[in-house]
């Protein structure tokens, strides 16, 4: 194809813009707290984005000045290349947003809820109806299309929020922390028809404290601490950063006094028959075994310490890594 565009003289097509483009965004709030303090990441489109921090790290802050609920002090954001700044409507146009906080009436019911958003964004009432039931069956709430969404658990109100964020057919979908207090089965069963979604062209950002989730769903992510990102890129990568791994070691009997010495890992009994130990990713278990059972230490059963993202995450973000990198810097 591209030859076909060299030979007529018609300049190939410009790769497709970022699905999400920000540079160095900036927000102080009134109160002075820097919630951001020079941002920058970009979403390809198709991908599926995780955005990690702890509370008040700015997740919230950034979505809110995506979707335009929040102004931001300085800085760049595109939507699609759509500059949100000089061409808010068309940007809007092309995103969807599930905030973190439930914030539809509860005393509506889920079409109803579905049909007048959409009419929000001018979609006509009878597209409106055929998209909602497409969206409540996919939310699996279709049996609960006309009950008083107050009547609603707490899984099913979340999935109505992504289902409303949806009628727009939206190019680029945000969540903030979707699954935030739904159980791991209702939880999974989101996971589901997020893929679904994604794998039909809907580019999802998504901030979570389930690592598990980010891990689970996402090939890029961010981690962001204190209004900056402390990391970025494929979760693949970064995973294989990690050069140390836990385990939780359970000894047959009680632990002796003295714990081996084996070199280059760190051994520390969390309790009389618990042995937690830390080791390059590179070690040979084997040899840790070996040591053990020159002590006279059996070991019964073995269960990883943390799951790697979360090893992560706790390296990155807290006091400590925020002294870390002011020193470095
Ligand atoms: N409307 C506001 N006015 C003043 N300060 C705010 C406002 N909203 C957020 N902040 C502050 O900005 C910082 C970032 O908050 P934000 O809500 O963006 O964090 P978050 O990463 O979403 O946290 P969480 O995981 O708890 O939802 C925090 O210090 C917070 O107290
Ligand atoms: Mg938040």
């Amino acid at each position: 194809m591209a030859s076909d565009h060299a030979s007529s003289g018609v300049p190939a097509p410009a790769a497709s813009p970022p699905a999400l483009s920000i540079r160095d965004l900036r927000k102080t709030y009134d109160t002075g707290v820097q919630a951001l303090k020079g941002v920058s990441l970009e979403v390809a489109p198709g991908d599926f984005y995780a955005l990690l921090g702890p509370n008040g790290a700015g997740k919230s802050t950034l979505i809110g000045i995506v979707s335009s609920l929040v102004n931001k002090t300085s800085g760049e954001v595109r939507v699609f290349g759509v500059d949100l700044h000089a061409d808010r409507d068309a940007a809007m146009r092309l995103l969807g947003l599930v905030p973190q906080e439930l914030n539809f009436n509860m005393f509506e019911k889920p079409r109803d809820i579905l049909v007048n958003y959409a009419g929000f964004y001018g979609i006509a009432r009878a597209e409106a109806l055929l998209r909602a039931e497409q969206e409540l069956r996919r939310a699996q709430l279709w049996d609960k299309a006309d009950s008083m969404a107050r009547t609603l658990s707490g899984g099913m109100k979340r999935r109505l929020m992504i289902a409303r964020a949806m009628m727009t057919r939206p190019r680029l979908l945000i969540l903030d922390e979707p699954t935030a207090g739904v159980d791991i089965e209702i939880r999974r069963g989101m996971w589901k028809s997020l893929r679904e979604i994604n794998a039909a062209g809907t580019t999802i950002i998504l901030t979570t404290h389930y690592l598990e989730e980010a891990e689970s769903l996402c090939r890029n992510l961010a981690i962001i601490d204190r209004g900056t990102i402390v990391q970025q890129g494929p979760m693949r990568s970064l995973l294989a950063t990690l050069d140390v791994e836990g385990f939780l070691l359970d000894i047959d009997g009680r632990l002796p006094p003295a714990l081996p010495q084996i070199e280059g890992t760190s051994l520390v009994a969390s309790d009389d028959h618990t042995l937690d130990v830390e080791m390059p990713r590179a070690m040979d278990l084997n040899r840790v075994f070996a040591s053990l059972d020159a002590a006279g230490i059996r070991v019964r059963s073995m269960r990883t310490k943390s799951n790697r993202l979360e090893e992560l995450f706790v390296r990155l973000t807290g006091e400590e890594a925020a002294a870390k990198r002011e020193q470095a810097a």
